[in-house]
């Protein structure tokens, strides 16, 4: 269940008036579906690019007016079908949903999900991923860092009323505000997308490239290095001098370098023990990196920087290089 929470952008949008049977006209969703037109357009706003979905998106409608409150409305990028981005068609899935006989979740089409359950259940489901509360007092977003497995949460026209928001504080919720006006809701979706996107981006520009290795050498980003420290992003050359001086090799390492290592809100460490596996990692050292929960990969140094490359991807990785035997 974990693994399949991993790595999505989730929504919770509670809609108080919004309809809970299917027998409301598709041509007053403002008004006899209980403004069910807000809840549409987040749907749009969640999942629509340009010409593809966002498959890493997952959106909770919580459905509170009558007759039959709560139901939650679960949508699952990665399996959504025959979404179109006009809102009478979206709004005939939703009818479909709604007139579903329910007996726990069901399946109504691919990737459209109903059930009973209400605002706390979804929150509870979604408890393990950081919990946002989107509010234009909370904290300026752009200070704020967003995990890969977030849930942000917002109300329809109506504010969250003290009930809604109590639960948010039970959990621990973090009120992040996206600017200083009252913006619409599917508006807030979209710009929240935007701001990770770009993040996204950037750290992909930002990632290191640890190209190749052979005796004495790696290229990094296209560029020739001896040993290296690889610390939040940067090269640093090893000081061999120092190290030779300290311990007559280059095959152990130092106090200094450990303590780099462990800079930067690092998560994993990818030591390169060289091109035979000489370089030594002493038990205080491993001890060191496990009492601070950092998880430790050693290897030699063809296998270690193949390692490197791919969980930088989803890591925060610091790494030695070790590059002759
Ligand atoms: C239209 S607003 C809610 C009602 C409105 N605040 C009112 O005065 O009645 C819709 C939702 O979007 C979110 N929201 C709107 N503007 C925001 C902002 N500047 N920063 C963060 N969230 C915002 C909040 O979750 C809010 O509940």
């Amino acid at each position: 269940v974990i693994l399949e929470l991993e790595g999505m952008r989730r929504f919770i949008v509670i809609g108080h008036r919004a309809a809970t049977s299917g027998d409301f006209n598709l041509n007053d969703l403002c008004g006899s579906a209980g403004r069910l037109d807000i809840l549409l357009r987040c749907i749009n706003s969640s999942f629509f690019l340009s010409h593809a979905i966002r498959r890493d998106v997952e959106l909770f409608l919580i459905l509170k007016g009558e007759p039959h409150p709560p139901r939650t409305i679960r949508l699952n990028g990665r399996e959504i079908k025959y979404l179109n981005p006009d809102e009478r068609s979206t709004a005939a899935l939703i009818r479909n949903a709604l007139l579903k006989k329910l007996n726990g979740e069901v399946r109504s089409t691919p990737g459209i999900y109903i059930s009973k359950r209400n605002f706390e259940d979804a929150i509870e489901k979604c408890s393990k991923t950081q919990l946002i509360y989107l509010k234009e007092d909370g904290e300026n977003i752009r200070n704020v860092r967003i995990e890969d497995d977030v849930t942000f949460v917002l109300s329809d026209d109506r504010n969250l009323n003290e009930e809604e928001e109590s639960i948010l504080e039970k959990y621990n919720a973090h009120k992040v505000s996206l600017g200083p006006l009252d913006l619409h809701t599917d508006h807030c979706i979209i710009l929240v997308h935007n701001e990770i996107d770009r993040r996204n981006k950037l750290q992909k520009e930002k990632m290191i490239q640890v190209e190749s290795t052979s005796f004495g050498k790696v290229i990094i980003d296209g560029k020739t290095y001896g040993d290296v420290l690889i610390v939040d992003n940067e090269v640093i050359p090893r000081n061999k001098g120092l190290l030779r001086k300290v311990f007559g090799s280059s095959h152990k390492i130092s106090e200094e370098e450990v303590k780099k290592l462990l800079e930067g809100d690092v998560e994993v460490i990818v030591i390169g023990t060289g091109q035979s596996g000489v370089l030594s990692v002493n038990p205080h050292i491993r001890e060191k990196i496990k009492s601070a929960n950092i998880e430790l990969v050693v290897s030699k140094t063809p296998e270690a920087i193949k390692l490197f490359n791919s969980l930088a991807k989803e890591k925060k990785v610091n790494a030695l290089i070790h590059t002759t035997c």
